[in-house]
């Protein structure tokens, strides 16, 4: 697979962007990075570095948090995506999943799956439905129950399902496994790899660099809204200054 950041056909492609929030907030800064068609690649980086700013930036939710993109560009299978408006990015292809599971508590399992799927026809919805509720068996056995009576880990895999339900070709998952279980967090990392079978490319953004690098084929390290680090899933996982920093004991010591 090539690792050329100039081909078109890139799921993502992130050429030099800054995101400011306000007028003083630089959030990130010159940033580039890609995921070639078929990849999971994994943004790792310590609380405020950057992370859900670039989830935003991607996926046009900026604007809805008072943030904007000032520098750069972005664009997803040819396409030039930058400052399009959420709902033409998610026509494009591109789905993401937000940090804190952000599910509709007093609608039902099946009513936020439908949710998802607003962008594509009804005949899709229904098909995409049951497929998650098969892939997700626990959603399946609570589908007419109220979401906000799941219990934090099934709201978790809600959130997942809930994103592919617009068949994605990207998938931005904005640490898909905070708060969840060591059984939760393997059945999380199996889910992406069938998720990446199917052929859909992700975008895994996450603070635990073992789970993230276990199934990433390339990673990058963000600090302070910069991009630090840049190497194949197998290098970063040998890389012990690496596996600090990502602790909080990195270049600024342990404080
Ligand atoms: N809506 C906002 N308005 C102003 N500043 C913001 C806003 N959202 C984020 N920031 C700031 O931008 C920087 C990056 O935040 P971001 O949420 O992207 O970090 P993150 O890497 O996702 O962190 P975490 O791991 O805690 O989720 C932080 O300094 C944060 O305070
Ligand atoms: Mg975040």
């Amino acid at each position: 697979m090539s690792t050329d950041s100039r081909q078109s056909d890139h799921a993502l492609s992130v050429t030099g962007l800054s995101v400011r929030y306000g007028r003083s907030i630089t959030a990130l800064r010159d940033v580039s990075l890609h995921v070639a068609d078929g990849e999971v690649v994994t943004l790792m980086g310590l609380n405020g570095a950057g992370k859900s700013t670039l989830a935003r930036a991607i996926t046009g939710l900026l604007p809805a948090q008072g943030g904007s993109i000032v520098g750069g560009e972005i664009e997803s299978f040819g396409t030039h995506i930058t400052r399009r408006s959420a709902r033409f990015i998610v026509r494009h292809g591109i789905a993401q999943t937000m940090e804190g599971r952000r599910i509709f508590g007093a609608l039902t399992v099946v009513e936020n799956l439908d949710l998802g799927g607003s962008s594509v026809s009804g005949a899709a919805v229904r098909e995409n439905r049951e497929r998650m509720l098969d892939l997700f068996p626990r959603l399946g056995e609570r589908r007419t129950q109220a979401a906000g009576l799941l219990s934090g880990g099934e709201q978790q895999m809600l959130a997942l399902a809930r994103a592919l339900m617009s068949s994605p070709r990207l998938l931005v998952l904005d640490e898909p496994t905070l708060g969840l279980s060591p059984k939760l967090v393997a059945y999380v990392r199996d889910t992406i790899r069938a998720i990446q079978a199917a052929g859909t490319s992700v975008l895994l953004i996450e603070q635990n660099a073992t789970m993230a690098l276990s199934i990433a084929d390339r990673g990058y390290v963000i600090e302070h809204g910069r991009i630090i680090h840049e190497d194949t899933a197998e290098n970063l996982r040998a890389d012990e200054n690496l596996q600090r920093l990502l602790l909080g004991l990195g270049s600024e010591g342990a404080a």
